[in-house]
């Protein structure tokens, strides 16, 4: 259905530095990179971007129609762009040829670099990594529906409730490419449910869209899968 991939900082010298790794960026990317000032937002891009291209690259090699239409030789890298439409969403442009028919979905927490492609045509995906931390009880009190703040406070694990369920929220909304713009308690993130056929630690979580949003994604359905990581949570959301 979907394929992720997490990079860390760690991997190459120059990402730490906010610097490109050679080979890396397209001449469009380049110029964009340049326009980023502040470090911790030119390290993030980079992180998305050696992220996506990573993903690309491995579908790519085991010839998976999902990237049909991307260059393929060694420069290919330069040859493509992972750009975002007016909303933010990531898009794989190839030179010259624009929008690729392939849904992306980026997001960065700290060191860790993930992005997440939709293997199913037409599908769309939104994909977000949290880490597992203390967080200002505001949160839950302004952007948790009344049930999401109980399982919060009455769990035994609070940071992790709420990192899976904020970060919960967020892949849905950039599944919808609509992002923090929409109230998150319009998506109710409920309990753990058993689904067949799931690896790599993939749960999948219940979920309740409010009718303003349901009628949005109609008519397709929406599928939210989380796992936990070093620390963090991945959340995949799925509009199929
Ligand atoms: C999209 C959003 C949920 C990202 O959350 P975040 O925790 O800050 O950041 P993440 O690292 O998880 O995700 C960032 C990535 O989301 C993607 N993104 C941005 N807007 C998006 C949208 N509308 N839909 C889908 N994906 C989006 C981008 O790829 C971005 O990475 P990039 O800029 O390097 O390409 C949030 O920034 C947002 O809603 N932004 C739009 C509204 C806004 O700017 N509000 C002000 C702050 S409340």
């Amino acid at each position: 259905m979907f394929r992720t991939v997490l990079v860390h900082a760690g991997e190459h010298p120059a990402l730490a530095q906010g610097q490109a790794p050679p080979g890396l960026l397209s001449p469009a990317e380049e110029t964009i990179l340049a326009g980023l000032t502040l470090l911790p937002r030119r390290r993030k891009w980079l992180l998305g971007r050696w992220a996506a291209k990573r993903l690309l690259g491995e579908l790519a090699a085991e010839d998976n129609g999902v990237v049909a239409g991307l260059p393929r030789n060694e420069d290919w890298r330069r040859q493509c762009s992972i750009l975002n439409d007016e909303s933010g969403v990531p898009y794989v442009d190839r030179q010259g040829q624009g929008r690729r028919p392939l849904s992306l979905s980026i997001s960065h927490r700290g060191d860790w670099g993930l992005a997440a492609v939709a293997l199913v045509p037409g599908a769309r995906i939104g994909a977000d990594i949290e880490s597992v931390e203390p967080r200002d009880p505001a949160l839950v009190r302004q952007f948790f529906s009344e049930s999401e703040a109980e399982r919060v406070g009455s769990g035994r694990d609070a940071d992790r409730t709420v990192a899976r369920i904020w970060s919960a929220k967020e892949a849905v909304l950039k599944a919808m490419g609509i992002g923090l713009r929409h109230d998150t308690r319009d998506i109710v993130v409920g309990d753990e449910k058993v689904a067949p056929g799931l690896t790599e630690g993939w749960r999948a979580l219940d979920v309740w869209l409010a009718p303003v949003l349901a009628v949005r994604i109609a008519p397709r359905s929406l599928t939210l899968l989380c796992r936990d990581f070093d620390g963090h949570v991945v959340t995949v959301a799925l509009l199929l």
